[in-house]
Parts: C-alpha cells; sequence; structure tokens
C-alpha cells in the first residue's frame, strides 16, 4: 500500500476448513507488502467468535464449512456493530449464481473462485485493503474535524461571556451598584433557575446574562444616576428608561446569550401585578427570566448597604418577598429561592462588599 498505516498492523482473518487453503491465503497476503496479523481459523465457530470479539480489517470466509457456512458467518458478522465497512470476501467453488447473489445480499463485498490465481487474489485483497484503509483515513479525518470544530466553538462562546462580562464591568463604572452586587444577584438568579429545574444550560446562560440587566444605565446622565439625595418626577422618569435603553443596546443579536440579555434588561422591573415598567406586563406576559432577575436584583438591593440606607438582614428581606408575592414578586420564584435559605446565605457572606467611604477600616495589628 502506498501509504502507510500509521504504524498500525493490518488485521486479516481467514477461516477456511480446509490446512491448505489456509496456508495458500496466508502465503499470498504475506506478499501483498503491508504489515499484517493474519488469524487462521479451521472451524468458522471458531473465527465467528474472534469476529465478535475484535472485528478485523479484512475477512476472508470460505463458503463450503461444516458446522456454519460462508453465508452465515457472514450474516452474522454484518450484525455486530460497525461492521459495515470490514471488506469481507468469500471464496466459492461453485460458480452457482444464487450463492454469490444471496452472498452478496448478506454483504459480501467480493469473490474468489476456486481453484484460485495468487496473482488474482492478490490483487483483489489489495484493492479491498486499500479501501479499508481509505475508509479508516477518512473516519480519523471526520474525527479530527469535529474535535478542532468544538475547540473552535468553544473558543468563540467563551469569548463571547468575556465581551458580555466587559460590557458589564463597563457598566460598573458608571452604576454605583458594585460588582459584589452583579455577582450575588447572578448567583441568586442561577439559584432561582435551578430551583425550578429549568435545563442545567439555561440556568447557566441566565447566570452569566443577568449581569447586564442594568446595562442601559450607561444612557442615564451621571446628574440623576449619581445622585446622592431622593430623586424627583423627572428624574425618576429619566432613571425608568434603563430597562429600554438597555434593550436597545442588546437588541437584535443573532447571539442566544445576549438575545436573553436583551430580554432580562427589558423586563426586570416589571412587576407580575402589572404595575412595574417599562411596558406594564403582568404575570406569564413577564418572561421567566425577567421574573427570575426580578426577585435576584431586589433581594441582593435590599440586604446590601448603599450610601443612602443601611442593609437589611436577610430575614428582614425574606418577609418583604413574601409579602409582596403576587404583586410584585411571582410567587414560584421567590418560592424556589426560599426553598434554597441556606445557599442564599451562603452567597451572602461570601461576596461582600468592599467598605463605603467613611466606613472606618479596623486593623487587628496583633
Ligand atoms: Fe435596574
Ligand atoms: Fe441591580
Amino acid at each position: 500500500l502506498a501509504t502507510p498505516w500509521g504504524g498500525k498492523a493490518v488485521r486479516v482473518y481467514i477461516i477456511d476448513d480446509s490446512n491448505i487453503n489456509l496456508m495458500l491465503f496466508e502465503e499470498i497476503i504475506l506478499r501483498i507488502g503491508v504489515e499484517v496479523e493474519i488469524e487462521t481459523y479451521l472451524d468458522p465457530v471458531d473465527g465467528l467468535a474472534r469476529c465478535i470479539e475484535q472485528l478485523p480489517d479484512l475477512l476472508v470466509v470460505d463458503y463450503m464449512m461444516p458446522g456454519l457456512d460462508g453465508h452465515e458467518v457472514i450474516e452474522q458478522v454484518r450484525q455486530l456493530p460497525n461492521s459495515a465497512d470490514v471488506p469481507i470476501v468469500m471464496v466459492t467453488a461453485t460458480d452457482e449464481p444464487q450463492v454469490r447473489i444471496r452472498a452478496l445480499q448478506l454483504g459480501a463485498t467480493d469473490f474468489i473462485a476456486k481453484p484460485i490465481d495468487p496473482h488474482e487474489v492478490k490483487a483483489r485483497l489489495f484493492n479491498l485493503l486499500s479501501l479499508r484503509r481509505n475508509h479508516l483515513l477518512l473516519q480519523d479525518t471526520n474525527v479530527w474535524l469535529a474535535e478542532e470544530v468544538r475547540k473552535a466553538t468553544k473558543v468563540i462562546a467563551d469569548r463571547e461571556v468575556e465581551l458580555i462580562n466587559r460590557l458589564a464591568r463597563a457598566a460598573e463604572f458608571r452604576d454605583p451598584e458594585t460588582g459584589a452586587h452583579i455577582t450575588r444577584m447572578a448567583l441568586y438568579s442561577r439559584l432561582i433557575a435551578q430551583s425550578l429545574t429549568l435545563p442545567a444550560d439555561t440556568c447557566d446562560d441566565i447566570f452569566r446574562t443577568a449581569p447586564m440587566h442594568d446595562i442601559g444605565k450607561l444612557g442615564i446622565p451621571d446628574g440623576i444616576l449619581l445622585k446622592p439625595g431622593r430623586l424627583n418626577e423627572h428624574e425618576r422618569t429619566v432613571i425608568k428608561r434603563h430597562p429600554e435603553i438597555g434593550y436597545l443596546i442588546l437588541m437584535g443579536s443573532e447571539s442566544p446569550l445576549i438575545k436573553l440579555g436583551a430580554e432580562i434588561a427589558l423586563n426586570h422591573h416589571e412587576k407580575v401585578d402589572g404595575t412595574g415598567y417599562p411596558r406594564g406586563l403582568s404575570g406569564d406576559q413577564i418572561p421567566l427570566s425577567g421574573r427570575i432577575v426580578a426577585v435576584a436584583d431586589v433581594l441582593d438591593a435590599l440586604t446590601t448597604e448603599r450610601p443612602y440606607k443601611r442593609a437589611w438582614s436577610l430575614d428582614r428581606a425574606r418577609d418583604f418577598l413574601l409579602e409582596n408575592c403576587g404583586t410584585h414578586f411571582d410567587q414560584t420564584c421567590v418560592d424556589a429561592l426560599l426553598a434554597n435559605w441556606d445557599e442564599v446565605k451562603h452567597i451572602h457572606e461570601q461576596f461582600c462588599d468592599p467598605p463605603l467611604p467613611g466606613d472606618e477600616l479596623v486593623l487587628d495589628d496583633q
């Protein structure tokens, strides 16, 4: 064979009840000029058992044998998994066309007529081995290609997540809410999604895109966004535009992740009784992602210290969520969160905010 078999020897089984034929075929195959491992079987039952154990790269099988004939061997080998591409040659002394037609129907690849012509047999077996080798090479290439595509796809997906995180980080620079808020509310959101038994991929996507919920604050003037005191009516109207601005930033993407981010940005201030904004949707009209993030976002806002307010305890925040079920919050989302309250406590304690300006840092010198 012109191209080597990647260092692997070709495995050939010969099944024939005649010792002389076995030796003859073995001799011819050895002269083909490739590294072969030849196994010969006088008893077709043994030959078949070996095929079941490990398929060959080429099977030469006699037709007339006691116990199992060539047809039966071919039929049973072709039922083995991955056997479809193994060349099988049947050796037949008879010219009866029915025997050959039946063999073809059962899956024989070629025939050799007895008495055999060594030159013809060598040429035929060489061709069949070439076919087998090319098939295996193609299979290897396909496996390699599939792996390359998988790696390339992962690189793209990772970059998408990275860009989303960087976009969220850009928004953090303008937003008084801290990075720890983004982390916690994303974790709470995933916790709710998991508790609702959404598919694992969806839970992860919600975790990745929830940080973009307030990306629209990029479009709110500093004077309003960073104003320390209470907002007046006009300022409240302006700040309430941030869901729509976030949606405008993220809308129209082909990426399922960014689409989900757009959905969350647009809907995270909707309330189930229809009194939220920007669209005043109610109940199930609000996409589930929006209802989930609404609970997670408010829980974290309540339990976090802000320049204008002290942090609530987790217990007080839980009461607030319960009191506002069915009006502000979706009952099932709140239930899903409360069912995992220990995990909520863990997230709350694990991701602390940096001290606010003016807070005293107490250093322990001892
Ligand atoms: Fe918001
Ligand atoms: Fe938020």
